[in-house]
């Protein structure tokens, strides 16, 4: 007999897009078991799911690259219907100085839940990608079909390899029904402030880093150029609040789990479709904290894409799901979620009178 409630298996599920994604999962009603190493995450993220949802979330510590831990997890749980596949390393700056952690950390976890899942009788499977197989594209918006272009660093080689793995595997046996997401840029954080982004040392990301200056972390923030070929001169992005963008987590999974994909790969761009300068951000920061922001222009970062956002036609008509907080919001939640980090922070270490 087929049991009720289907089971998500969540790799990376105690990190930022995979709690998030684990909420809109147990608010919808799924068994969720999350996977997570805590290479770069923390158990509070656990907390924060249980505290959102009122669901304590079945958790397991391992690391996905040990493939005899992954069966003898299967061998418990072989009842999950489908995996959503966030775990990996995602600095790109790290990656360039250590490749090799990049190519086994965030391959190896990928082929062994892609031999597991054949042997568990498991054919769906949801995978992080990126904009960046985009690199820097010759017309905007990137579609889905706009060419896959040299990786400019080994993390981003991982992410276009992965995609091909995928391709291939489920080419080779129909068994396989796998989506990969190209995610363009995530930011800001649960309306709750229960779960957000915690980067380790010092943040590389745009949002991260303009939260901590204008919370006194760091003094001042760089802004990467102003003489691109961009109206303001700034680099353009396409940010997506990482609701939105694990909500459609739930809805890729729900489309394979009821066999509705069309083939054995699909792809889908998850973007807002808007462009944004870094300048226009800083501004909708400003406007929504009431913090004025400490930056300054500084020389253009090596490796940067002048512009960059999506054509998300595809993902609205073929997925139904369309990102629904605008630039503000983004703001505005990962704001509160910088204010929330400061005041644990103050609970754990008093301020002196
Ligand atoms: P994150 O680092 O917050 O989450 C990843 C989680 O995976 C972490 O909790 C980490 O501890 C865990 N992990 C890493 N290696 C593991 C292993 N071998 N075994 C078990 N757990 C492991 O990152 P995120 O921002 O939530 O990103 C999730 C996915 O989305 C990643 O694949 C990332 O490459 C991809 N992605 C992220 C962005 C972004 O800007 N955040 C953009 C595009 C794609
Ligand atoms: C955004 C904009 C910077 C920091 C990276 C990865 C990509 C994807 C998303 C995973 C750029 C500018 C930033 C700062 C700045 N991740 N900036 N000062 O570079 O679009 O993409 O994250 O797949 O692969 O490369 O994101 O947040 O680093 O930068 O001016 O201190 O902000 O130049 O224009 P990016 P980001």
């Amino acid at each position: 007999m087929k049991k009720e409630t289907k089971k998500i298996l969540v790799t990376g599920g105690a990190g930022y897009i995979g709690s998030h994604t684990a909420v809109e999962l147990i608010e919808k009603g799924y068994d969720v078991v999350l996977v997570d190493d805590l290479s770069n995450s923390h158990l509070n993220s656990l907390k924060g799911i249980e505290n959102i949802t009122g669901v304590k979330p079945t958790f397991e510590r391992f690391d996905l690259c040990d493939a005899d831990r992954l069966e003898e997890f299967f061998s418990r749980h072989h009842d999950v219907d489908a995996i959503i596949h966030f775990a990996a390393s995602k600095a790109v700056g790290e990656s360039v100085e250590k490749p090799l952690k990049y190519y086994t950390n965030n391959i190896a976890p990928l082929t062994n839940l892609l031999a597991a899942m054949k042997r568990y009788d498991i054919p769906n499977f949801v995978f992080s990608s990126s904009c960046t197989v985009y690199g820097e594209p010759d017309t905007l918006p990137v579609t889905e079909q706009s060419p896959i272009k040299p990786a400019i660093s080994p993390y981003g080689n991982t992410k276009q390899i992965g995609e091909e793995i995928l391709s291939d595997t489920s080419y080779s046996d129909e068994f396989y029904n796998t989506i990969a997401l190209r995610y363009f840029n995530p930011i800001g954080a649960h309306a709750s402030a229960e779960i957000g982004e915690l980067p380790l040392g010092v943040p590389a990301n745009l949002v991260p880093f303009i939260t901590q200056t204008a919370i006194g972390i760091r003094e001042c923030l760089s802004v990467f150029g102003d003489d691109y070929g961009t109206p303001d001169g700034s680099c353009i992005r396409d940010y997506i609040h990482v609701v939105d963008l694990a909500k459609a987590h739930v809805i890729a999974v729900e489309r394979l789990i009821a066999g509705n994909n069309k083939k054995g790969f699909e792809v889908f761009n998850l973007g807002t479709g808007t462009g944004t300068s870094v300048l226009e951000a800083i501004k909708s920061f400003e406007k929504v904290s009431g913090q004025s922001l400490n930056y300054k222009i500084v020389p253009r970062r090596e490796g940067d894409i002048e512009k960059v956002y999506a054509d998300t036609t595809f993902a609205n008509d073929e997925l139904g799901w369309k990102s629904e907080k605008d630039l503000d919001e983004m703001m505005a939640s990962a704001w509160k979620w910088e204010l929330r980090l400061k005041e644990e922070r103050e609970k754990t270490t008093p301020q002196e009178a």
